[in-house]
């Protein structure tokens, strides 16, 4: 069970940040009442909320989860992969320092959140352009004092682990369909992905629901199918900006 989760508002220069969609420009009115309606509903989920005030000086600062890693007993703080996001982790460390005993992944290691998917008691740790052999040896040796198995497996074409795979529990899996290190992840039960859906691999389970992102009927008809609960939501802005569901918060 999740209790906590933290937040970070978008600044009006999230159209700024990094991103590969070519979507187009992010509306910013329409970013900040998506991500209302994303607090709304870990709220519904059972969460207890800490929202941040947003850091304009980090355009992609409202995808928080890339700055840490975290769980109940511990916090990692990360070292983003790309430079022009370094400094982010700074600002967590003031907030996640009250709650959790912390880690630090140092240079040469670097590592972002969004390459690390717990499922049960192991990490799995994507080798992607944002996560290096060094930052994965750090997590490695820091997970393993709590007991917590990890592995390393090789992210290729997809920006982190978690944009083509998400663990939903019961040993359920959603899996992008041309993920390339599906042989690694076999003891799941693989949910693949339909074509034209691969933004849905990026779907989130926090306690009884499972949120999905909003215009992939196939990905949301086969999560209800394993009988899960559902929450649809609208995420059209942050997918312009390669953000999702799971970049926007930290949950512990
Ligand atoms: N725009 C999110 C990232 O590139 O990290």
């Amino acid at each position: 069970m999740f209790t906590k989760a933290i937040v970070r508002k978008p600044a009006e220069t999230f159209a700024n940040g990094i991103t590969t969609a070519k979507l187009g420009k992010p509306d910013y009115k329409l970013a900040l009442k998506q991500h209302e309606a994303y607090c709304n509903a870990l709220i519904k989920c059972g969460l207890e909320l800490t929202v941040l005030d947003a850091l304009p000086a980090f355009p992609d600062s409202c995808f928080v989860e890339d700055t840490a890693v975290v769980t109940k007993d511990f916090g990692v703080i990360a070292r983003p992969g790309d430079p022009r996001r370094l400094g982010e982790e700074q600002e967590i460390i003031k907030v996640l320092e009250p709650l959790l005993q912390l880690h630090y992944i140092k240079e040469p290691g670097f590592l972002d959140g969004g390459d690390i998917m717990q499922a049960d008691d192991r990490f799995y740790i994507g080798l992607s352009t944002r996560t290096n052999l060094a930052g994965s040896k750090q997590l490695h040796k820091i997970v393993s004092q709590y007991n917590y198995e990890s592995i390393s497996i090789p992210v290729c074409n997809l920006l982190h682990f978690k944009t083509g795979v998400n663990y939903l529990g019961e040993n359920n899996l959603l899996i992008h369909r041309d993920f390339c290190s599906k042989d690694d992840l076999k003891s799941f039960n693989q949910i693949v992905i339909e074509r034209g859906e691969e933004y849905a691999a990026n779907s989130l389970r926090i306690n009884d629901y499972v949120i999905v992102p909003k215009g992939f009927p196939k990905t949301l008809n086969a999560i209800k199918k394993l009988g899960y609960k559902t929450i649809e939501l609208n995420l059209s802005e942050y997918q312009k900006m390669d953000g999702g569901l799971s970049c926007l918060s930290l949950r512990f």
